[in-house]
């Protein structure tokens, strides 16, 4: 059996990136349990022709990549800086252009960082009905961290961490799921 891809989309805009080292940190933790092809890509690798494309024939080719990337995994790690307490316009851009059947019963993590916590629920109400209109199969730990969380860039905060283990756990036993193996060892251990 061929190893499952597992894509993660971060859609930031700047490097280094928290959201990046968020997205990372799902990936990793999935790998823990599981055998993947994983890759993450980062937005500003689809190049500043994405924001000019208002059909999918207008998209030049790095940013047809990131979008057949995102069509052809097997599992994807989401994530987005909030920008004025939402998921950021281009990441919003980008999914306009995935087909709407690609993501179909795909497992789906969802990860966002903010300068805080206020906007910590944007995980729940503002990336959720999107990937619901996709059909996606989300995970049901979401994973928000904000700026004190991360010291010289790296993911510090236990709680966080923790819910990145979860997410990651959850990610892997959907992964399982939909190629019809049984959940790892580990998991189904600890319940
Ligand atoms: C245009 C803009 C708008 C922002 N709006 C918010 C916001 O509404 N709420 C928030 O918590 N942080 C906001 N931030 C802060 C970023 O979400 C935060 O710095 C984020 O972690 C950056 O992620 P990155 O390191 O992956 O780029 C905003 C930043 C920018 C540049």
């Amino acid at each position: 059996m061929t190893r499952p891809r597992l894509v993660g989309l971060s859609a930031n805009v700047q490097r280094p990136s928290k959201t990046r080292t968020l997205v990372e940190a799902v990936l990793g933790e999935v790998a823990r349990h599981a055998t993947v092809d994983g890759r993450v890509v980062d937005l500003v690798d689809a190049g500043p022709g994405l924001g000019a494309a208002w059909t999918r024939d207008q998209l030049p080719l790095p940013a047809r990549r990131v979008i057949e990337a995102i069509e052809t995994a097997d599992a994807l790690i989401v994530g987005s800086p909030v920008y004025k307490g939402s998921y950021t316009g281009l990441f919003k851009h980008l999914f306009d252009l995935v087909d709407p059947g690609a993501l179909a019963n795909k497992p789906v993590a969802v990860v966002a960082t903010g300068g805080g916590a206020r906007h910590a629920l944007v995980v729940e109400h503002g990336f959720r009905p999107l990937f619901g209109f996709f059909g996606a199969l989300q995970v049901p730990t979401a994973v928000y961290a904000s700026e004190t969380d991360f010291t010289d860039g790296a993911l510090t905060d236990a709680a966080v961490r923790a819910r990145v283990v979860q997410a990651g756990g959850q990610l892997a036993a959907l992964l399982a799921a939909a190629r019809g193996q049984s959940a790892p060892a580990a998991l189904t251990a600890a319940g």
